[in-house]
């Protein structure tokens, strides 16, 4: 399928936004990337002026609430990962993002199987992606993200390292870590229905940390396990999604060291 032509961005501020806006420059795609202060995604009639005065053919939804353990308590999450989506893929062809965490089972799991939720943060993924495909909308299923932007554990990995940091790692979560810019660019190929853009080599985050370390050559990593952390909100142990199509971790340490 040829690529929309005119795009429109929303969550261009967060971390896969950012890598998206960049990518999406250095392919001179025609895209609209509204700041978040310009466009509230809940907003109805903030909906519906940008797109009538922007007129995109599709809507690449990276807007999220993503602090995972404060979802419980905030009803905005709702409203930004259940509510909005759908009713902008009500609107406008919709390419929205939703997560691995939608699988509390053992992976890898394919598009195809059913959604098994467990915390607070996946229901309300799965509910945003039941709620976009019963509209004909896209689903885009990713899983630990990092780049040069945004707030995820290897995001400021390195700059921790090079200040000598001693940095804890968590060990007993299989992870598949996938760099924004490649996402960035799978993501603009629009795949259609439900599809997994991950990275294809598996790790914990502290073989990652330790590889990273080692391009740094300061700091140090420890391990330590999931449970040890205050995480309120249940993450998968294994949230492997198949396929991997996305470049190995280690073909990108150089990257992360030198963030
Ligand atoms: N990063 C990962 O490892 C990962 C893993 C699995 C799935 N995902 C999914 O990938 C997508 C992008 O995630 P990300 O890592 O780029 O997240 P992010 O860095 O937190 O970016 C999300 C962006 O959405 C903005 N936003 C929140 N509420 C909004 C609203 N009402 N209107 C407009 N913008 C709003 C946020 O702004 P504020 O920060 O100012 O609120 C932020 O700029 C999300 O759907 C997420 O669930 C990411």
């Amino acid at each position: 399928m040829p690529r929309p032509k005119r795009i429109l961005l929303t969550g261009a501020d967060g971390l896969v936004g950012r890598a998206v806006r960049a990518r999406a420059r250095s392919l001179g795609i025609d895209l609209v990337a509204p700041a978040r202060g310009e466009l509230d995604v809940t907003d109805a009639r903030a909906r519906e002026l940008v797109l009538d005065r922007e007129r995109p053919d599709a809507v690449l939804f990276c807007a999220a609430f993503t602090a995972v353990d404060r979802c419980a308590g905030d009803a905005r999450s709702i409203a930004v990962n259940v509510e909005a989506p759908a009713a902008w893929a009500a609107r406008v062809e919709t390419w929205w993002l939703s997560s691995n965490f939608v699988f509390h089972t053992p992976g890898p799991h394919s598009p195809g199987d059913p959604p098994a939720p467990e915390g607070v943060y996946a229901r309300q993924k799965a509910a945003g992606e039941a709620g976009v495909r019963a509209v004909g909308g896209h689903v885009v299923r990713v899983g630990w993200v990092w780049g040069a932007a945004g707030r995820t554990f290897a995001s400021g990995l390195a700059a921790r390292l090079r200040r000598g940091e001693t940095v804890g790692a968590i060990s007993d979560v299989v992870v598949q870590p996938t760099w924004s810019e490649d996402l960035a660019e799978a993501l603009l190929e629009f795949p259609r229905g439900v599809s997994h853009l991950i990275g294809s080599g598996e790790a914990t985050w502290y073989d990652f940390a330790r590889a990273v370390a080692e391009r740094v050559g300061t700091g140090a990593v420890v391990p330590v396990l999931q449970d040890a952390l205050a995480l309120t909100d249940p993450r998968p142990r294994d949230g492997r999604l198949q396929p991997a199509t996305l470049a190995p971790w280690w073909e990108r340490v150089e990257v992360a060291a030198s963030l």
